[in-house]
């Protein structure tokens, strides 16, 4: 067909969009573009969006279907990085437009790159002033802080195992350690940062509570704490099960926490008085490992028993931590796949990574997708990269929340006998004012 003088004429505009939560802020800007032109939307994949915020609500395709709708688009395609460049060079627009509120933070460098880009064939930049006390990322935290359907939480997990290539999960023992997982970010030169998870540990629950790690906190208190943590939280929460108790319990257990809109659970293969994994790092007590046979109808069993099926079991292999050896742990992976297991972790106690990065290339000949979990506490020196490049999909941080914070309270009330007073612990302290705003009062 001939393209007329007049679509010749017409500007090429293009907007990226993550289109998660759309404002009246997004429409000015869109309502902008189409006055300059031809608009073409750069849909941010949820990759893309990953990378640099939370996971949208809404996935790309649901998000599609909201920009279709939007007046005076023309085209979609997918941005599938932060960068623009890669479209940019494709589609050679006259002009990018975007609010004036990436000049700063980690908008900055794309937003350079964006000039530099354009330049190659004299397109430019179109700026408009940022809509005051608009923005997405605040409408979709106080959404967040309003709460979360069980099921959403419980699916977010299996949404980010697809997005992300290594999910972070970090230990919680309360509600406070919970809001600390759920809030803490930084920004790095390599991009935005935050935890993705909470893994409920039964070593901080029981430490916490001032117990020893060997199941004697029982399940309806460890319950109690999983409700406290998800009551202000919405991220999603794998729960240490232990072994997961007698067959018979470990079916209710499961229910209960599928109830909740837990993610994942991941029981041990091990049997008889439980000890805490690292324990032996001191003391080498004896610890049993359960049958093939009988794990693996343990996790049949679980897997009958849940109610919506969304619910990850993820078996945790002992082989490496009693000395069992790494051919041990890949026949125990191959036969907890196979009885349907949704995950593995390996564990180990090595200060070196090199046996789990080993278990990981073997397992790997024989299951390419089963997300993998890995637990560095004694090994601590990997890089989330190498865990990466390992094909491991899950890292846990297991007990660091408790172990920084016992210490600097141990400090604070050393400080507070020898002086007889609380003046010098002072400068170990949040400000009171600070504590009482730590947690506001909602609305
Ligand atoms: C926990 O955090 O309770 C765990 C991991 O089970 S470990 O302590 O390493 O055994
Ligand atoms: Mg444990």
């Amino acid at each position: 067909m001939m393209t007329t003088l007049k679509e010749q004429s017409v500007p090429k505009v293009y907007m990226a969009m993550s289109a998660d939560f759309i404002h009246a802020g997004h429409l000015n800007i869109l309502k902008k573009a189409r006055e300059l032109g031809e608009v073409t939307i750069g849909l941010l994949t949820d990759q893309a969006i990953a990378f640099y915020k939370r996971i949208p609500l809404l996935n790309y395709d649901q998000r599609k279907i909201i920009v279709e709708n939007l007046k005076g688009v023309t085209h979609i395609v997918a941005q599938t990085s932060p960068d623009y460049s890669t479209n940019l060079r494709i589609l050679k627009p006259d002009y990018v437009i975007h609010g004036d509120d990436w000049k700063f933070g980690f908008g900055q460098k794309i937003r350079e790159h964006v000039i530099q880009v354009l330049k190659e064939w004299g397109g430019q930049l179109i700026e408009l002033p940022y809509t005051q006390g608009l923005s997405s990322s605040h409408l979709i935290n106080d959404l967040r802080r309003r709460g979360i359907t069980a099921q959403i939480r419980q699916l977010s997990l299996k949404r980010l195992l697809q997005i992300k290539p290594l999910i972070r999960v970090m230990e919680v023992h309360n509600g406070l350690t919970g809001l600390i997982v759920e809030e803490t970010s930084v920004e790095t030169a390599s991009g935005y940062k935050e935890f993705d998870a909470m893994w409920e540990s039964s070593l901080t629950d029981s430490t916490s509570k001032g117990k020893p790690d060997n199941a004697s906190v029982d399940v309806s208190s460890r319950v109690n704490t999983i409700e406290q943590i998800l009551e202000v939280t919405t991220k999603p929460m794998i729960v240490d099960a232990d072994n997961g108790g007698q067959l018979e319990h470990f079916q209710f257990t499961v229910k209960t926490l599928d109830r909740l809109g837990v993610s994942a659970i991941i029981i041990e293969d091990k049997i008889g008085s439980k000890r805490n994994s690292l324990f032996g790092l001191e003391t080498d007590i004896a610890q049993q490992q359960d049958t093939i046979e009988d794990f693996s109808e343990k996790i049949r069993a679980g897997k009958k028993s849940q109610i919506t099926g969304d619910l990850m079991i993820i078996a945790r292999i002992e082989s490496l931590i009693l000395n069992l050896g790494m051919t041990d742990a890949l026949n125990r992976a191959r036969a907890y796949v196979n009885a349907g297991a949704d995950g593995i972790m390996i564990h180990s106690k090595s200060e070196s990574p090199d046996e789990i990065l080993e278990f990981s290339k073997q397992f790997r000949k024989f299951s390419h997708s089963t997300p993998l979990v890995v637990v560095p506490s004694t090994y601590c020196s990997i890089k989330e990269e190498m865990l990466i490049q390992a094909n491991i999909n899950i890292v846990i941080y297991a007990n660091h929340l408790l172990r920084s914070a016992y210490p600097a309270m141990v400090k604070t009330a050393k400080s507070i006998l020898e002086n007889s007073r609380a003046y010098e612990a002072e400068e170990f302290c949040l400000p009171i004012r600070d504590v009482l705003s730590l947690i506001p009062i909602s609305q």
